[in-house]
């Protein structure tokens, strides 16, 4: 059964380039800046993966953002969210936190563990520049609140944000279109497809196990572990299948992240992410001068 006439390939393998930030948090970023024009409208993604609080301990202290929104997806851990606007939560499995900076806020996000996995995701989202400096705003998803459905094929889809198979995720966003999945394929050969419109960039990041993308003519392209498979446009849909992993592994699960681009000039400083660089400057003199707090 398929509902997708022609499924796009795979334009590129990437392989995250291990990172600190915070106050020396270990993360592999897996989107990085060379990639913000061909993924537009998606600026950053982080993976956290780790079993040694060393590599976690001292979390993310008070730092600024400004233009854009952060979509933290937590898989194994706790972290406590606390910003500028009043906004205090915490994060735990399976649950997800959504930011629009906007104008501006200052938070801190601070493991509240001393021991044990600390697993996540941290995905930055653009905002257009109408409303980059629109109000701060924040909510907290916890993992129940977080739609689910399973396919015929037993493929387990969180839906975080966009629809999946008519079931509407947790959050919309009218100007970017958002669709985030998170994919749990529960043995090798079972398949997924979504849909997608073809001005939608698109990519798969593959977390436990190892994937199939089935491109133009049924020709699979295999995404291992750890790498982002950045998929081509042409096309009315992507269709997955768990690939066959070394022996005693997990089963795969992979993240399917898609969205409508700005096409709008896109201007970084850090955590400010603006459209030119005056607007940059200003966001800078803003911080220093205490008004983004
Ligand atoms: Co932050």
């Amino acid at each position: 059964m398929t509902s997708i006439s022609q499924p796009r390939g795979v334009e590129r393998l990437v392989i995250g380039q291990p990172t600190s930030d915070g106050a020396g948090v270990k993360l592999t970023r897996v989107l990085t800046q060379d990639l913000q024009r061909r993924l537009d409208p998606f600026l950053m993604l982080d993976n956290f993966a780790t079993d040694d609080p060393k590599d976690y301990g001292a979390g993310f202290p008070d730092h600024p953002h400004r233009g854009f929104e952060t979509v933290t997806y937590m898989i194994a851990g706790r972290m406590r969210h606390r910003d500028s606007a009043g906004h205090e939560g915490l994060l735990q499995n399976g649950g997800v936190q959504w930011m629009t900076a906007g104008r501006g806020v200052i938070h801190s996000e601070m493991p509240e563990q001393e021991e044990s996995r600390m697993e996540g995701f941290q995905l930055w989202l653009n905002l257009p520049g109408k409303t980059k400096m629109r109000d701060p705003w924040y909510r907290d998803i916890q993992s129940h609140d977080i739609p689910e459905l399973t396919t015929p094929e037993g493929v387990q889809v969180r839906v975080i944000a966009g629809h999946s198979h008519d079931t509407p995720g947790a959050m919309q966003r009218e100007d970017t279109e958002p669709l985030y999945l998170d994919l749990l394929f529960p043995a090798t050969g079972a398949a997924f497809e979504q849909a997608l419109p073809a001005t939608h960039n698109a990519f798969v990041y593959v977390y436990r196990g190892a994937l199939d993308v089935v491109g133009p003519g049924g020709q699979a392209t295999t995404v291992p572990r750890q790498r982002m498979a950045v998929l081509a446009n042409a096309g009315d849909g992507v269709q997955l299948r768990a690939a066959p992993a070394a022996p005693g592994a997990e089963p795969t699960r992979a993240l399917l992240i898609a969205g409508r681009p700005l096409r709008e000039p896109i201007a970084q400083y850090g955590p400010f992410v603006m459209n030119t660089r005056d607007e940059l400057i200003q966001a800078v003199e803003d911080f220093q001068a205490g008004r983004l707090a």
